[in-house]
């Protein structure tokens, strides 16, 4: 091999290994870290409505029994493939309409919730505790 042939292969894979890199990257943002429980729960009002029915499929983390079956978070997780977080507390996107119309509706493999189990008063809480959570994980 010359000496400008093998200078050409060296930037190739030096190229390719950047392209490596970030891409491990773009995997690692998941947050499907979403197997690590996150720093910062806000202090919010909506907090024990989500944790007692939400958080048993929508966890960032192992539930409080140490229990890994996060249907939603896995399922969304696997869906937005890093676009946007598996944990629904670290989603900056869903606003009380967004959340009220899937909460009273269920989709895919969840459940609806009928307004005897949940008022939309509580749906609301629940999306500022998400909002407010997310913040407080530096997302905007
Ligand atoms: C029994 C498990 C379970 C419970 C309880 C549950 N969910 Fe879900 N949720 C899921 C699954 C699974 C999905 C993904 C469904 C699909 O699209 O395939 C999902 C999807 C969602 C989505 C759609 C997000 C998106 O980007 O498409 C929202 C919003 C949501 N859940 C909010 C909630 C809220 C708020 C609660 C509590 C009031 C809740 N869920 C309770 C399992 C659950």
């Amino acid at each position: 091999m010359n000496k400008v042939r093998s200078m050409a292969v060296a930037v190739a894979l030096a190229v390719s290994g950047l392209g490596m890199a970030s891409q491990a990257q773009n995997s690692g943002r998941v947050t499907a870290a979403d197997d690590k429980p996150l720093p910062i729960k806000a202090d919010h009002p909506g907090r024990t409505t989500f944790e007692r029915q939400c958080a048993p499929c929508h966890a960032a983390g192992p539930g409080d029994d140490g229990a890994r079956m996060l249907p939603g978070t896995a399922t969304l997780a696997a869906r937005y493939q890093g676009r946007l977080p598996g944990a629904l507390e670290l989603r900056t996107d869903l606003g009380p309409e967004a959340l009220l119309y899937f909460v009273r509706n269920g989709t895919g493999g969840m459940p609806s919730f009928r307004k005897s189990e949940l008022s939309d008063a509580d749906i609301a809480a629940i999306a500022g505790y998400l909002k407010a959570t997310a913040e407080a994980n530096g997302r905007r």
